[in-house]
């Protein structure tokens, strides 16, 4: 069997291509989610990929908005973690992006649903409640969740205190 044939025939190789793609994608087509969530699905689906129930597995653990808080990036010794409708990811493989200072740690240790619709990286947007968003701003929420999804781990479900 050729090296080739390895890489092709190997459904984990194929997966992470696909999010190498999809990283590739959404760098040139910049905040617009749509692009590359379609791309990486396709990808991931070409290469026999689970996108959805193995992530799902986890997603049961509670998280209280003041427990979500301490995962904002302020401690290096913690994970980070950004909330999309009450289902906490963990984004701390992009620390560059939600670490403390950089430019979207406005989202994190909070459920920034709102903020995500309204591509507002404003400190007052990011917020739970996204019932104020228009049809197209859920519709932009939806690509942000689909992108998280495929990029990061659930790793619990948002409570009330
Ligand atoms: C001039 C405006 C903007 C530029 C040039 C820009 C650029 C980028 C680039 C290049 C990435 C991909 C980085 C990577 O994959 O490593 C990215 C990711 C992202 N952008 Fe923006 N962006 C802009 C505005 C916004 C706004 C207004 C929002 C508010 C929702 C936003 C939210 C995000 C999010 C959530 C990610 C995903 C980060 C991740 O988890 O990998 N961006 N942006």
């Amino acid at each position: 069997m050729s090296w080739w044939d390895t890489i092709t025939s190997t459904p984990a190789l194929l997966a992470a291509s696909a999010v190498t793609l999809s990283a590739a994608l959404f760098v040139r087509g910049r905040a617009d989610p749509s692009v590359v969530s379609e791309q990486a699905k396709e990808v991931a689906s070409a290469a026999g990929a689970d996108t959805s129930r193995a992530k799902m597995a986890q997603a049961s653990d509670p998280i209280t908005p003041s427990q979500l808080a301490q995962y904002d990036g302020s401690d290096p010794s913690k994970p980070i973690y950004v909330a999309i409708k009450g289902r906490v990811f963990d984004v701390s493989g992009k620390k560059e992006m939600y670490g403390k200072g950089a430019g979207y740690n406005v989202f994190a240790g909070r459920d920034a649903s709102k903020g995500l619709g309204m591509s507002s990286l404003d400190p007052k947007d990011a917020v739970s409640d996204y019932s104020s968003l228009n049809e197209a701003q859920i519709k932009t929420l939806d690509q942000w969740e689909g992108f998280f999804e495929k990029r990061y781990s659930v790793v619990g479900k948002v409570v009330a205190e």
